[in-house]
């Protein structure tokens, strides 16, 4: 059997364990431990061992390659774009026809790439009137297949998360940053979030929740317009559009990495705090 990764296979390999580390709020990597993780230790040419020498004084893994990874994985150097003026408040009773108005607008969307390759667009779900509002990154091949956002085995962890708040999903919001699922479930482009997260900024306005819980990186970057690593985020009660915000680990990430749960649990303590919610009793 041929144990070579192939160079494709290998750069899939370098963004997962990006993403992964993305996830983990680290943003600074060392040429060292990513290279030799992929390839094994390298071996120096000649000329590079006596430069090596030379500059022994400085240690190897102190030499950034990548000096903020997100930069490369994630967005542009580019500005964000300002943010749509907050919407005035919409009566709690037409809540549920000013989403409806806009899931007409977006209509058989084709404004960015990302319509090319989905079956099914992924609009929200849940309560109009939600005092919880989540927001994950995009839609998976499951959430592709049945128009539903969190429906595929990161869904199911955040039902659980929900239900471990003492509430039910039918009464929080759930959206994603994008609405068409990126191919091969890769992480949306700056352009296709920035098409398409206006029109989450108004389904946030029109259902006017209490609290907003970001699940992981990307739906922190684009919902506060600013990159920086999950850790920055995380343990704090942000002001977003008369919302609080409150910043967690994505789903897909706990499953990879189930230890980190007690975490994400940790936040959510202060999301239920902020609602005035307290743990379900035992029975
Ligand atoms: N991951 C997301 O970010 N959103 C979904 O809807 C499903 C998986």
């Amino acid at each position: 059997m041929d144990t070579q990764l192939s160079a494709q296979d290998a750069q899939q390999a370098l963004r997962e364990r990006m993403r992964f580390y993305r996830d983990l709020g680290i943003s600074s990597f060392y040429r060292r431990p990513v290279d030799e993780a992929l390839w094994g230790a390298p071996q120096p040419a000649p000329a590079a061992q006596a430069e090596a020498t030379r500059t022994q004084a400085t240690p190897p893994s102190a030499q950034p390659l990548i000096p903020d990874f997100q930069d490369h994985d994630m967005a542009p150097r580019k500005p964000f774009p300002a943010p749509p003026p907050i919407a005035p408040p919409t009566p709690a009773d037409q809540h549920a026809s000013a989403l409806q108005i806009i899931r007409s607008e977006i209509g058989d969307c084709t404004r960015c790439a990302l319509a090319q390759g989905r079956n099914q667009l992924v609009f929200g779900d849940g309560d109009p009137n939600a005092r919880l509002f989540f927001v994950g990154e995009g839609p998976g091949a499951d959430e592709d297949a049945s128009g539903i956002p969190f429906v595929g085995k990161g869904g199911q962890l955040l039902n659980n998360m929900i239900g471990a708040m003492g509430l039910r999903r039918d009464q929080v919001y759930i959206a994603n940053v994008v609405k068409c699922r990126p191919p091969a479930n890769r992480t949306p482009e700056p352009d296709e979030a920035h098409t398409c997260s206006p029109y989450l900024f108004r389904q946030i306005d029109i259902v006017r929740p209490e609290v907003i819980v970001a699940l992981g990186q990307t739906a922190v970057t684009y919902l506060m317009g600013e990159k920086r690593p999950l850790s920055a985020w995380r343990g704090a009660v942000h002001p977003f559009r008369g919302s609080k915000l409150i910043v967690t680990y994505h789903p897909a990430f706990l499953l990879r990495d189930p230890n980190q749960k007690k975490f994400a649990w940790a936040d959510l303590q202060i999301a239920m705090r902020e609602l005035g919610l307290k743990p379900p009793q035992k029975a």
